[in-house]
């Protein structure tokens, strides 16, 4: 398995990332989550992105996990093949409705890169497994924090932005809390080892938040499929529309992001949910 990859940035001062996160696709093409029928809110996002100019095309895609919705190989298969003509390199890593095992197994006969560590200029971005199968919390075991000290040691000149699942910080929406990153302590302790680090991205609470502590941003972004209603201690829908995150990384490890939305008024949830 080739756990590394190598990008060139069209412009090596100014890389520019599109993050995709919790698309949860079915095998049915009919499939619908909370009323959405998330291929054609996913379809929707790469449409809006293959509409943008030349200048904000991305130099590569990072996947932030849930991107099936039944752990099914067909749902897998209609996201390879949603995303065959985005022409750039695409990097992903499991979330909780994921079977992370199944991916590993069959995206490479897909096309899909499995490199969980990119390096593109003078950043490395790495990507972390928190999955834990069929449980929606998530978890950093051993392995993976061995190889986050093993990335973040080899390459202390680098400036490294770490994508992840689940949130590190809990987002005070208690019904989602109840699911971050069980181990934050451990993980926070140890990327405060390392000044490289700039910025943690997540997916998993389909909300924007984006926070500092001790120095570095933790950031979360909206889903291509259903949003959750942001300060909310109840499971809530939020209207906004599906998006997507935009990223500009610098040279100096600083960096640049705003969240993108296709048009409020499409893809409306079943408002009468009261689960997830
Ligand atoms: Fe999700």
């Amino acid at each position: 398995m080739m756990e590394t990859a190598s990008v060139r940035a069209a412009d090596q001062s100014r890389i520019k990332i599109l993050q995709l996160t919790d698309l949860h696709i079915f095998r049915d093409p009919h499939g619908t989550l909370l009323g959405v029928n998330t291929a054609d809110s996913f379809q929707a996002v790469l449409d809006e992105i293959a509409a943008l100019p030349a200048e904000r095309q991305p130099d590569m895609f990072l996947v932030t996990g849930d991107i099936s919705q039944d752990y099914s190989d067909g749902s897998y298969r209609r996201f390879a093949s949603m995303i065959n003509g985005l022409g750039r390199p695409l990097f992903w890593l499991p979330g909780n409705h994921d079977d992370g095992p199944l991916m590993y197994r069959i995206f490479p006969g897909m096309g899909l890169s499995v490199a969980r560590q990119i390096f593109c200029g003078n950043w490395q971005i790495i990507m972390l497994n928190t999955q834990v199968y069929s449980n929606p919390c998530g978890y950093l075991p051993p392995d993976q924090f061995e190889f986050l000290n093993h990335c973040l040691e080899a390459h202390r000149d680098l400036n490294a932005l770490i994508c992840i699942h689940h949130n590190t910080f809990r987002v005070n929406s208690a019904w989602l809390d109840q699911h971050y990153l069980k181990n934050a302590d451990e993980f926070t302790a140890m990327l405060h080892q390392y000044s490289s680090v700039r910025c943690v991205l997540c997916g998993h609470v389909h909300q924007e938040t984006d926070e500092i502590h001790d120095g570095i941003r933790y950031i979360s972004s909206p889903a291509t499929s259903i949003q959750f209603l942001p300060e909310s201690d109840a499971f809530g829908l939020d209207s906004a529309g599906p998006g997507w995150r935009e990223l500009q990384l610098f040279r100096d490890g600083t960096f640049d992001t705003q969240v993108h939305r296709v048009r409020s008024g499409c893809y409306i949830p079943d408002w009468n949910a009261v689960g997830y």
